[in-house]
């Protein structure tokens, strides 16, 4: 894979049930997510008591999908970004933040047709979490 966002998109993938590289794996879950790279609920690894701050909270209300970060924002600790994504890897939505904002909280709307199965968010000191969309 050429670049981190590939390495995101195929783990995404794999997890969704999709098939990458051939490898085809049925759970639509998290639990098949690289360990280490990815913090999950599940698998939270050494970040476990950074559950609740990083772990992003997702509301569905039609087409649109809120995604929200209870994690405060400094200078020198801050949410980076946050993703949607489908089952297949593509991105639905993302938006990037700064250290200045207020909170780590974004809004989308979903493309006609499409559903969103994730939302990514990266925190600046610890990495990236991920949590399934509920439906
Ligand atoms: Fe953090």
């Amino acid at each position: 894979m050429s670049n981190r966002r590939d390495f995101l998109k195929a783990s995404l993938a794999v997890a969704a049930g999709a098939s990458v590289g051939g490898i085809s794996i049925a759970s639509a879950d998290t639990s098949s997510l690289p360990k280490g790279v990815i913090y999950t609920k599940e698998n939270p690894g050494k970040w476990a008591k950074k559950v609740k701050s990083h772990l992003p909270v997702v509301t569905v209300d039609g087409g649109r999908v809120t995604v929200e970060t209870k994690h405060g924002m400094s200078e020198k600790h801050f949410i980076v970004r946050h993703t949607i994504v489908a089952a297949d890897g593509e991105v639905l939505g993302e938006k990037t933040f700064w250290p200045s904002d207020e909170e780590a909280k974004s809004v989308f709307e979903l493309p006609a047709g499409k559903k969103a199965l994730y939302a990514t968010s990266f925190c600046n000191k610890h990495d990236m979490w991920v949590a399934t969309i509920p439906a």
